[in-house]
């Protein structure tokens, strides 16, 4: 798929790499982008776009509402057309180990992988009767590998790999183009204030962001499902599948390493 001409769709669009990718599509010739975030940052992404030459709305939407982000995705289609290129991209990282609390676990779940359900929910029925489109989940390197970080943000990252596949896999012959973003460390404000935390930056490279939304654009090219802008978690997970209990006990070492050992963590607190 080529992006010019095309109405491109970004949740999370307000910051980081949903942002990127915002700006890309208009640098690509996108024809309209439409820009959604939980605040005023969609509007601040949607007029730099409109600086890069393509047609824009910010929307103020939060994904974790399925009706309020359909009617969202109702109205840029009656302003610019269908959907060609959606992306699910708005994300948390927040939470640790165990001890996190259930709204900190149920926030992970309902952003990152019910956000990803509501914009399918939104556009596929439409690409799918156009026998055209892509979709893009940005899930992690930890949805394919984990995140030393935070149990929440690793178990519902592998969800979102999982949501990629199996719509890949159901609208297989629907002429629907899937992609699914696994980066490690980017330099956007959720490594900055959310504090994906000390693994991530022990994990190799951190990338700009434009640098991800290159890669997008070279797998919606290629057709490829899986984009990973750090080649080397190819190799990971590799590994990872290979042999199971060596993996573990690497990743258990390699924890002790940057965060000390799991065994002088407190426990969690009761409930
Ligand atoms: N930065 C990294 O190192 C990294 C690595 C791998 C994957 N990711 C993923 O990339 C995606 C984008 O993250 P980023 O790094 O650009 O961070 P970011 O914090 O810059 O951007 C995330 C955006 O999502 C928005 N968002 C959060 N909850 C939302 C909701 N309920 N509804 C609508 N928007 C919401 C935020 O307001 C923010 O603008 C996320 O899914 C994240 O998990 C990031």
């Amino acid at each position: 798929m080529e992006l010019r001409g095309t109405h491109v769709l970004v949740t999370g669009g307000g910051s980081g790499i949903g942002r990127s990718l915002a700006l890309r599509a208009a640098s690509e010739g996108a024809r309209a982008v439409t820009v959604l975030d939980l605040g005023d940052a969609a509007h601040d992404t949607a007029q730099q776009v409109e600086a890069g030459g393509a047609e824009s709305v910010g929307v103020v939407n939060d994904v974790t509402d399925g009706s309020a982000l359909a009617e969202a995705v109702a109205a840029s289609v009656s302003r610019f057309g269908p959907v060609d290129f959606a992306c699910a991209n708005a994300g948390v990282a927040i939470g640790t180990g165990l001890a996190a609390p259930d709204a900190v676990w149920q926030k992970c779940w309902e952003v990152n992988v019910l956000g990803v359900v509501n914009l399918a929910r939104a556009v596929l029925p439409d690409m799918a009767s156009r026998g055209g489109g892509a979709f893009l989940v940005t899930a992690s390197a930890a949805g394919l590998l984990t995140s030393l970080d935070s149990a929440p943000y690793a178990a519902t990252k592998h969800a979102a790999v999982a949501l990629a596949e199996w719509l890949a896999i159901t609208y297989a012959g629907a002429g629907v183009g899937f992609h699914c973003l696994c980066p490690q460390g980017v330099r956007t404000p959720m490594i900055e204030t959310e504090g994906i935390g000390p693994s991530t930056l022990a994990a190799g490279a951190l990338l700009e962001p434009e640098e991800v939304a290159d890669s997008v654009v070279k797998a919606l090219r290629a057709g490829q499902f899986l984009v990973l802008p750090h080649p080397e978690v190819a190799g990971f997970e590799q590994k990872r599948v290979a042999d199971r209990d060596n993996w573990i006990a690497g990743m258990a070492r390699w924890r002790d390493r940057v965060i000390g050992s799991a065994a002088t963590t407190p426990p969690p607190a009761p409930g």
